[in-house]
């Protein structure tokens, strides 16, 4: 979602503004603009598109050496160079925006009342205007009592013309870090933003102010008390944020999973079982008493909740609730005694899963667990115990090794609750060597990549796919059809292969692909038995089979055979070639894979 950037420095900040913006774009954007002091006047550039065609228009020797930038994904007014950030307010104020005003209507009642006049459709620019109506001199007074008004999740990064140069920036519900140079600071609403620039950032607490002057920066919390935060060096490099030799990132988190879950692993395992606390000190004790999980999370992050249901409760025997966020928070709930609450994220800052998190009343949770792949994000903050999923900087909008680490981090808390309560030794070690495995079975999956491209050619002119799969193989169909629809805009759904005759089996004709994975499993004869339901209507299938897993071929019927062995693991493996296959429809239908269109990255609004 929106991105913010902005620099208070000695030296002239455009280019570091824009290359902040540029490494902003995976959370996904419409439009661009930026905003610079230059000799006491206000200064902006605008473009709807990309970051580039900003750049395009902000002269290469612009000077100014304070200056706020923003990536714009619309959510009130359409995407236009007009409703692109910054907003201005008479030429004294310039302000972007991370996240919603609620009570925007209002405000902009009062301010229309007052004689402010307004040049875009955005809930931002009632911010601009209210900060403007209080500014005297002090910028900081003027945002606080603008902020005490806003209802909302939301960042803000303001700049006034005036004799004392200042930048503010507010955190409320949306993250916000502020790097810390020599001489020079910065703020953005992600790190990787300013890694060319700095390793070192302030994470602000929620409801804090920050003011960026020439003196250094200082921090005040919600209530305008100064407050000092700890800084943490990160250990990230900017090249992270760098395609290498693929053509998109997606491709290369694709092939990095074999690293990521390695990194993932690595001093959480031993050969035989999974190391002691490695969710941390308080995790026995909750692990040990937990008699329900409940997990909550989005998208690509839901479905590996979904997968781990079928594993809590097949080797734990521990009964599993897993929901979409954005449906969890809104409804009452009956929360079973001793229940662990668990999210699941990537980004860490998912509006609907850490709502969710900070709904939660009752008092028969018996902890918090975030499984999540950025520190310091406000779900790692705010949970009780945490399991890092190491996967690294995961840049392209369409989640991969995320995913995949997530199902990694998900049998490590199986086997770590197992542990605890005389889950079978040979058992664990079992799962912990094909833990151990599963690393150099991916590297070999993705060699399937050179057929997975061949058979994406089939895709092309497609409007519609269906993906089957039985037991927990049908949240990796899930998974499948999402990666598809998100990166080539096939329409795609996916059904337990059981649910074919209730309903989406008059969908199936020879313009329907039905892509099935197939492993070697017990349910193996009945998904046959929906294969040949599809053939029967017509239908073209799209088999990944597993090894062993005998299949009623026909001539029409395209397989992939699949090197693997079923096992707990096997979900995970499945997920490599549904990731190829989408991926490579995608490059040959053009579109554009890293950011696809009306995505975000970061979902940090409802
Ligand atoms: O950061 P999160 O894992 O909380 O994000 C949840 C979803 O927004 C995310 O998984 C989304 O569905 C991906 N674009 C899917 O590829």
């Amino acid at each position: 979602m929106c991105g913010i950037v902005g620099a208070l420095a000695q030296r002239d900040v455009s280019s570091i503004l824009l290359e902040g913006l540029r490494r902003l774009e995976y959370r996904g954007y419409d439009s661009a603009g930026l905003a610079i002091i230059n000799q006491q006047k206000l200064e902006r550039f605008r473009a709807l598109g990309k970051v580039q065609q900003l750049t395009d228009r902000v002269p290469l020797d612009q000077a100014g050496k304070i200056g706020i930038a923003h990536t714009r994904w619309a959510t009130h007014g359409k995407p236009s160079e007009t409703n692109a950030h910054p907003h201005f307010s008479r030429d004294r104020i310039a302000v972007v925006h991370n996240g919603i005003i609620e009570n925007y209507r209002e405000i902009r009642e009062n301010l229309l009342a007052a004689g402010y006049e307004f040049a875009s459709e955005t809930d931002t620019e009632v911010i601009a205007h209210l900060i403007e109506s209080y500014y005297e001199d002090d910028l900081y007074a003027a945002v606080k009592q603008a902020v005490d008004q806003l209802r909302g999740a939301f960042s803000l990064g303001i700049i006034a013309t005036g004799d004392s140069p200042a930048l503010v920036a507010c955190r409320r519900g949306s993250p916000l870090v502020v790097g810390v140079g020599i001489h020079e600071n910065f703020i953005a609403s992600d790190v990787s933003a300013l890694l060319p620039v700095t390793n070192r950032f302030v994470y602000l607490d929620e409801g804090d102010f920050v003011v960026l002057n020439a003196e250094g920066y200082a921090l005040y919390d919600s209530a305008g008390k100064p407050k000092e935060l700890e800084i943490t060096v990160s250990e990230r490099t900017g090249d992270s944020t760098f395609k290498g030799n693929y053509r998109h990132f997606m491709q290369k988190e694709i092939h990095e999973q074999a690293r990521a879950i390695t990194d993932c692993l690595v001093g959480r395992i031993d050969t035989t079982t999974v190391l002691d606390s490695i969710f941390g000190s308080e995790s026995e004790a909750v692990f040990t008493q937990l008699q329900n999980i409940q997990i909550v999370a989005c998208g690509t992050s839901y479905h590996a909740g979904l997968v781990a249901k079928y594993w809590i409760e097949a080797i734990l025997g521990i009964s599993c609730q897993v929901e979409v966020a954005s449906e969890f928070r809104y409804r009452k709930t009956v929360v079973p005694k001793h229940t662990l609450f668990v999210t699941l994220s990537q980004s860490g800052e998912t509006a609907d899963t850490l709502a969710a998190l900070r709904n939660l009343s009752s008092d028969n949770y018996c902890g918090s667990l975030s499984i999540c792949n950025v520190p310091e994000s406000p779900l790692v903050r705010e949970s009780s115990l945490v399991l890092m999923t190491r996967a690294g900087p995961e840049i392209g909008v369409a989640s991969t090794k995320a995913f995949t680490t997530q199902l990694v981090s998900m049998l490590l808390l199986v086997i770590s609750i197992g542990k605890l309560r005389n889950l079978n030794e040979s058992r664990i070690a079992s799962i912990v060597r094909e833990l151990i495995e599963l690393p150099r079975q991916i590297e070999q999956l993705l060699r399937l990549d050179a057929q997975i491209e061949l058979i994406a050619e089939d895709f092309i002119d497609k409007q519609h796919a269906l993906f089957l799969g039985r037991g927990e193989h049908y949240p990796i169909a899930m998974e499948g059809a999402l990666k598809l629809k998100e990166i080539s805009y096939i329409h795609a759904e996916a059904y337990p292969a059981g649910e074919l005759k209730h309903g989406p089996l008059a969908l199936v004709d020879s313009e329907m692909p039905v892509i099935v994975v197939t492993p070697n499993d017990e349910l193996l004869e009945k998904l046959q038995s929906n294969m040949q339901e599809v053939k029967a209507r017509g239908g073209k299938l799209y088999v990944f089979a597993h090894q062993g897993a005998k299949l009623d071929q026909s001539g029409d019927d395209v397989v992939v055979e699949m090197d693997c062995e079923t096992s707990w693991v096997t979900p995970i493996l499945s997920t490599i070639p549904l990731q190829l296959l989408s991926y490579h429809v995608a490059v040959l239908r053009g579109t554009d894979i890293d950011q696809p269109r009306n995505l975000a990255k970061s979902v940090t609004v409802e």
